[in-house]
């Protein structure tokens, strides 16, 4: 149905007649000639319908409208001077058609294609008609091409691709579990994967040595703009190996990734601790695109006059005081604009925010009054202030000061305008600590089958794990570990996290079994492939990288999934359900 993709057509086929095909992108009737820009999947044509060439063809011509389908068959010519559009591939030449045929109507569309301030959900309800766009072409080819180049990559370094199954037992990645009825098992149910995770430890246990799989997950989370229920990972495990190992295969998959899609990027990251991460950055993806830090200022701040602020630095330990230089600050921001941001970090829990301004004749603030020039003269030195900078204050229990401080730093980057644009500032963060305590529960800050450094403790949440996250931009593209191949190991880590035995056998026991059968050291990571596409393209929120993506309440508007059910697929599967309670 065609000689030619529309984009394809160029100079080079003047006077040729060729035949194109695709859908009206627009149609302009200028009184006698009428012009179509014809698309396919890529860019765009222009048709010409003149009545004095073909009358029959310019009276199809004046039924066309938008999105209709056609197939058009004419002689190539030159636009003309002037009349050429250097934005087009095709912007030299046009169609002048002499065989025209409406293959498909289309109903006027129900929202501007290529209008993203369009509601979501209408956008969704059509998804289709939307993918129709040019920008969404350019992301899913780009998408595609970052998966063949992955599985091009991984294949060069001799890992194997193998799928793990979708029907399976919960895995605890810290998400609720999707779940599945079984018709035979009444009463039971299979879980989604959240991670092909403990699979591809078996697969170690096989000896398979390298495994991938560009694998479906699925987790019942609250969703943001980086969060999906389902979603695909680049999954990888290898055996034999340590962390610089993993690392490095790492390395090359996302190199060659990149390159293949013609972007140029390192060949190696830089590296920074978990510890030094939270201490400077207040996060565990810290956007190393620009250079706002945090310092430590808290044994200055014990011997300061201000009783809340003294109070705090008794205890430093387990609270932190933090100032986050602003460059230029004072010069950028008015007054009445930085006691304003308080309002912004109180959102956090912070229970204020101090400042202090660097003028010509030294640190002014409403705080400045409970140092001694001594101790004014250390914060100068330490925040390395220069006159017009701007430093502020956060203080109170560590988590909560670098939870706060961390949101502020990226908060003022955006304000500011400093973050650049087009650029990939990857980062990995080391040494993540095995275990984190909230409300009085022990937790696995990666995942319980992550390796510790050592079992042996005065505070559980010092003891470190052979973890790694891979940053990129300030988003978590991936993470992963060396796992535990010992069975001992693994139940005295489940031990720690308040999991019985019974338990342990019951969630866990095929994993525990396995690793009595001479598991080989081994250890992976995963990059979630949707947040790589929408980092890649520039995307504001993973959902315009997958084709037909979940709203933020979870739902497939276009097929209205999630839906009830009839009564005999309930009765069939044993179920009854009670009433709805809402979340
Ligand atoms: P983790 O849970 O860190 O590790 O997931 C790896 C990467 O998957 C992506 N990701 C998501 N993307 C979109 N929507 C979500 N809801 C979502 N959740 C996670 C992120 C994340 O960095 N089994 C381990 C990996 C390993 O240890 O080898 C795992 O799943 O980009």
């Amino acid at each position: 149905m065609r000689t030619h993709y529309c984009a394809d057509v160029n100079e080079t086929h003047i006077d040729e007649v060729v035949t194109v095909s695709g859908w009206v992108s627009s149609r302009r009737d200028h009184g006698g000639l009428i012009f179509i820009d014809l698309r396919d999947k890529d860019q765009v044509v222009q048709l010409v319908c003149d009545p004095a060439d073909n009358a029959d063809v310019h009276k199809i011509a004046e039924n066309v409208r938008d999105q209709f389908v056609l197939i058009a068959t004419g002689k190539v010519r030159a636009r003309g001077e002037g009349l050429e559009n250097p934005k087009l591939k095709t912007g030299k030449i046009e169609i002048v058609v002499d065989a025209l045929k409406i293959e498909n109507k289309s109903l006027p569309m129900p929202f501007d294609l290529g209008d993203e301030k369009v509601n979501e959900e209408i956008r969704l309800k059509y998804r289709y008609l939307e993918l129709r766009t040019q920008k969404s072409y350019d992301i899913f080819k780009l998408r595609s091409k970052v998966t063949i180049a992955a599985r091009n990559a991984l294949d060069e370094l001799n890992f194997l691709e193998v799928e793990t199954p979708i029907l399976t037992k919960s895995t605890p990645e810290g998400a609720r579990d999707y779940l599945v009825p079984s018709r035979v098992h009444g009463g039971e149910f299979y879980a989604l994967p959240q991670s092909p995770q403990l699979f591809k430890q078996l697969l170690m246990v096989g000896g398979f040595d390298r495994y991938f799989q560009i694998a479906k997950c699925f987790r019942d989370e609250d969703l943001r703009a980086d969060r999906q229920p389902e979603f695909t990972q680049i999954d990888v495990e290898m055996s034999f190996c340590e962390q610089e190992d993993v690392i490095t295969v790492a390395e090359k998959l996302i190199h060659s990734i990149f390159d293949k899609c013609g972007f140029n990027i390192p060949s190696t990251f830089k590296r920074m601790a978990y510890s030094e991460a939270m201490e400077n950055y207040g996060s565990d993806k810290p956007d190393m695109r620009y250079d706002l830090k945090m310092v430590d200022v808290i044994d200055i701040f014990e011997r300061c006059d201000n009783e809340i602020f003294s109070s705090i630095a008794k205890t430093p330990k387990k609270n932190r005081i933090k100032a986050l230089k602003v460059p230029k600050g004072d010069e950028i921001f008015s007054k009445r604009q930085m006691k304003g941001f308080e309002d912004y970090v109180r959102k956090f829990g912070a229970s204020g925010l101090g400042y202090f301004q660097m003028k010509e004749d030294g640190l002014k603030g409403p705080l400045t009054k409970f140092f001694t020039e001594e101790d004014i003269q250390m914060i100068i030195e330490r925040c390395e202030l220069e006159v017009g900078d701007a430093v502020f204050f956060g203080a109170g229990e560590k988590k909560l000061v670098w939870d706060y401080m961390g949101r502020f730093r990226i908060f003022l980057a955006e304000e500011m305008k400093i973050i650049p644009k087009d650029v990939f500032e990857f980062l990995w963060v080391v040494d993540f600590p095995m275990f984190e305590v909230e409300e009085g529960r022990v937790k696995a800050l990666h995942h319980p089958f992550t390796q510790p450094k050592t079992l042996d403790y005065e505070d559980i949440e010092e003891i470190a794990s052979i973890a790694y996250d891979i940053v990129l931009n300030g988003t978590e593209l991936g993470g992963g570990s060396i796992r535990i191949h010992k069975e001992e190991m693994q139940a005295e880590v489940f031990k720690l996290l308040g999991i019985t035995n019974e338990e342990a056998k019951e969630k866990f026991g095929f994993l525990l079994d396995a690793l009595k059968f001479g598991a080989p050291p081994h250890g992976g990571f995963a990059l979630g492939l949707d947040r790589l596409i929408m980092l890649m393209t520039g995307a504001s929120s993973i959902r315009e990288v997958i084709a037909f993506p979940k709203t933020q309440k979870a739902q497939c508007i276009l097929t209205k999934a999630p839906s009830p059910v009839d009564e005999q697929q309930l009765k069939d599967l044993s179920l009854r359900i009670r009433q709805h309670t809402a979340q």
